[in-house]
């Protein structure tokens, strides 16, 4: 099976096929990940609180996220990759914007870019657009814009957000994420809009979903919003292993015979 180009991932919305999305950040787990069959695989910036342990996803750089995109982007065979552009490597004009998902798409394996913003964005989006760049936009709540927010909160603004969905794809976005709104706005927007929305805290009605890998796999640190389903509890299996794994090495029973040499 070739990979999911970004035509195909759009095509899925008219055939009613949801799609699936999740984060990744390094080979491990994008492999992982990829095997199983899903749509597409994000380099989130969220890869700022959950593996580098900010407490928001302000502080990561542009060099970090392609180094992290490298890595998955090596991994992956199938799903589509797409990338997080970090605050503010889009914020400085159309021109930078170009140059720095430019870097993106020269430097790692990966087939398109995410920005946070809808209308405010709509030119910088359309510029990367013409530049033969793939955008996915990201409405409803906005990490990167926290302080301005002053927290994480559910976005209710029906007009701002419909506005903010239907100028992405004015600009020619393939897709937007719907973050944190009320289901049944999301649900207005993804029938208003021709292009894919996949949601995160948005509702069922979405023609897609994203969630954080960590949060899905039960190992994240701290907080865990009310929109996750941890579909395993890794961090207790992490801490069983690693402490048999500590309690074998002191009584002696690690390692076996079968794991020396002669
Ligand atoms: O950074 C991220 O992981 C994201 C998604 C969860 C939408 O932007
Ligand atoms: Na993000």
């Amino acid at each position: 099976m070739p990979q999911l180009t970004v035509p195909q991932f759009v095509a899925k919305k008219k055939t009613g096929e949801k799609l699936t999305v999740l984060t990744a950040y390094d080979y491990t787990m994008a492999r992982l990940v990829d095997a199983c069959g899903i749509e597409a695989i994000l380099v989130g910036d969220s890869l700022s609180m959950v593996v580098q342990g900010h407490t928001n996803t302000l502080p990561v750089s542009l060099d970090e996220m392609i180094y992290h995109a490298e890595m998955v982007g090596r991994a992956v065979e199938h799903a589509l990759v797409i990338v997080d552009m970090p605050f503010p490597s889009y914020h400085l004009g159309a021109a930078k914007a170009i140059e720095n998902a430019g870097r993106i798409l020269k430097e790692t394996r990966c087939q398109a870019v995410k920005l946070e913003g809808g209308a405010d964005q709509a030119e910088t989006i359309r510029a990367l657009v013409t530049a033969g760049i793939p955008v996915m936009a990201h409405v409803g709540l906005r990490p990167q814009s926290v302080h301005q927010m002053g927290g994480y909160r559910v976005q209710r603004d029906r007009q701002q957000l419909l506005a903010d969905a239907i100028a992405a794809e004015a600009a020619g976005a393939f897709a937007v994420v719907l973050e944190c709104v009320p289901s049944e706005i999301a649900r207005a927007i993804s029938e208003r809009v021709a292009i894919p929305t996949i949601g995160i805290g948005a509702g069922t009605d979405c023609d897609g979903q994203v969630l954080v890998v960590n949060d899905v796999l039960g190992i994240t640190c701290g907080y865990v919003p009310r929109f996750v389903k941890p579909y395993a509890d890794l961090k207790s299996v992490i801490s069983q292993a690693v402490t048999t794994y500590r309690d074998e090495v002191r009584s002696g029973a690690f390692p076996a015979e079968e794991h020396a040499y002669d």
